[in-house]
């Protein structure tokens, strides 16, 4: 594929985030000082290959999002209002990429302590041919499916081979026509996809898994944010800053 194009990353931040407790849309919580999602943006603007950043805000808070990440220097950013889902979210910010870009990476702004080698090594890897990419690590936990259809705690209906299976992150990447297509072929008696490789596959396009970082940990539960502190202070003391 040519070289000249151009990278967007799409940030879905439209989350209410109710795992998280009641409070703020997830995105513009308070990690150290400083909204998720403008650690989120940082740590994607830290990348040379990134060009442009489209947030997808909670639909009442766009201007307050402009506001949060608008400053950022030496990276396009742009806002759009978030959708009821994840995949619709998504599917807003991507109407607006220009014929520039020919690579669309999507991440999570719940990810907020992404290290910037984990966007460069996907990148790079669409880059280098993939039409499709994930960041994977495997699991620690055994995974059991379940059947909770007879009422009454769910029953375990069978065991996968944990070496199979990997726990996907952001940000994931694609080739621009790819993710398009995907989005374009959604069909909406389908179940929502909860990431957009999920799409992606249903085109019966290849998506190749690259290794994760678990620093790219999905802030969900309260003591997500116990671990995201912890991470920022063990950050702060290697930079000889505390
Ligand atoms: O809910 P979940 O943890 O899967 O959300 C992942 C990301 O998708 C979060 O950054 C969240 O803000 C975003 N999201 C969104 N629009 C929605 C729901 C979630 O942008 N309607």
């Amino acid at each position: 594929m040519a070289e000249s194009g151009q990278v967007a990353v799409i940030v879905p931040a439209a989350g209410r985030g109710e795992r998280l407790g009641p409070g703020a849309p997830k995105a513009l919580r308070f990690l150290d000082g400083s909204p998720m999602l403008l650690h989120a943006v940082r740590a994607l603007a830290a990348s040379r290959l990134v060009d442009h950043i489209v947030v997808a805000a909670p639909p009442e808070d766009v201007e307050g999002v402009r506001g949060i990440v608008g400053h950022l220097e030496g990276v396009q950013l742009s806002v759009v209002s978030g959708g009821e889902t994840r995949q619709e979210s998504v599917a807003r910010a991507l109407i607006g990429l220009g014929p520039e870009v020919d690579v669309v990476l999507v991440h999570d702004a719940a990810r907020p302590l992404v290290p910037v080698e984990l966007v460069d090594a996907v990148i790079a890897a669409v880059r280098s041919g993939a039409a499709a990419v994930v960041p994977g690590l495997p699991l620690t936990d055994t995974v059991k499916t379940v059947d909770d259809s007879a009422g009454g705690p769910p029953r375990v209906s069978g065991t996968p081979d944990r070496a199979t299976l990997r726990a996907i992150q952001t940000p994931q990447g694609f080739r621009r026509e790819t993710l398009r297509n995907a989005h374009a072929m959604v069909d909406p008696d389908d179940p929502v996809h909860t990431d957009d490789a999920g799409l992606v596959e249903r085109l019966g396009v290849e998506v190749v898994v690259i290794p994760g970082h678990e620093e790219a940990f999905k802030v969900t539960r309260p003591i997500d944010l116990v671990f995201a502190e912890a991470v920022l202070a063990r950050r702060r003391s290697s930079d000889g800053r505390s």
